[in-house]
């Protein structure tokens, strides 16, 4: 696991250091910090992988806000990730704005967890709702998940991989990238410009984002939120966390939707509604 954090350092935590040529992961290779040290470590370290790694390295910045997964590793130096990064560094406004698009399920009084987990069982509104999420404009293309940190480790690991999918977790304390998670971001607006910057602006169709509150919070107040898809569960559970209340005159809910079950679904003798309000707003996308 390769980890680039924000701050006037450097922080290298490589869970999957590269071996020699072939890439294999092998164990942590340290915390660097200026670049002088970071070229120190990996000139000095024969299981950190080859001059062209230890060329790139020299050029990174000492800044970057993206923390990339061990999965990526091949990607991120393969050159051409790598360079796009800098490039990224280099050039922040260049932005390719995407669709930031919430999902949920709540119920009667938006509800939508208790003690860490979903309290009902709907196992077709889950199909549904990883269809949406996963569907893309043509093959190639993927989507961003932006995952609270609650709700990645609560989510049952059985749905990895996902397809068409780059997980983002968003947390304040962790700092390597959780397994399965593509990145870890430390707040929303980081994931957003992630989605939009290079190197994956033209890899990322839209951004989704799965709670939890906070996360859905600020989802709402982004100026590039365009669509809420939340199913409601036309019934009563304890819960202890909440779909945030928002404007519904500012997201209007649509009567039909491309690709959303119209009226009112049944299962396991619960009855749902599959919703989608739309920002009528001139900025949406
Ligand atoms: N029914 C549904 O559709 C649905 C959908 C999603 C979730 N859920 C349920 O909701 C519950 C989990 O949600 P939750 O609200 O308790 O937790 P959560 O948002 O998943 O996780 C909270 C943690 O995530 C990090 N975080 C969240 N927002 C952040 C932000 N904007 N910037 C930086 N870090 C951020 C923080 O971690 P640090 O403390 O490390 O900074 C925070 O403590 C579970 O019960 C889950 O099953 C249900």
């Amino acid at each position: 696991m390769f980890a680039l954090r924000t701050s006037s350092h450097v922080t290298l935590l490589c869970d999957h250091a590269l071996r020699g040529g072939d890439r294999k992961a092998c164990g942590r290779v340290g915390s660097v910090k200026s670049r002088m040290h970071l070229n120190s470590i990996v000139s000095n370290s024969s299981s950190v992988g080859g001059d062209s790694w230890t060329q790139s390295l020299s050029k990174m910045p000492l800044h970057m806000n993206v923390v990339a997964a061990g999965a990526d590793l091949d990607t991120v130096f393969s050159g051409c990730l790598f360079d796009r990064l800098l490039e990224m560094e280099m050039n922040q406004d260049n932005m390719q704005r995407k669709p930031v698009r919430l999902i949920a399920a709540a119920c009667n009084n938006l509800g939508i967890g208790k003690d860490g987990k979903v309290p009902w069982n709907l196992p077709c509104e889950f199909q549904y709702f990883m269809s949406t999420i996963t569907r893309v404009s043509r093959p190639g293309k993927m989507n961003m998940m932006v995952w609270g940190k609650q709700c990645w480790f609560s989510h049952p690991k059985t749905s990895f991989p996902m397809a068409n999918m780059m997980h983002v977790v968003l947390s304040t304390k962790l700092d390597t990238v959780p397994d399965h998670a593509h990145f870890l971001c430390q707040d929303f607006e980081s994931a957003v410009r992630l989605a939009a910057q290079p190197p994956l602006a033209d890899l990322i169709d839209t951004v989704w984002v799965v709670g939890g509150t906070r996360v859905y919070k600020d989802a709402l107040k982004h100026p590039w939120c365009d669509l809420v898809y939340l199913t409601h569960v036309m019934a009563d559970f304890d819960c202890d966390v909440f779909f945030p209340e928002f404007d519904r005159g500012l997201f209007k809910l649509q009567e039909r939707f491309p690709d959303v079950p119209s009226g009112i679904q049944e299962e396991n003798g619960i009855k749902y509604k599959c919703q989608v309000f739309k920002r009528e707003m001139s900025d949406a996308v």
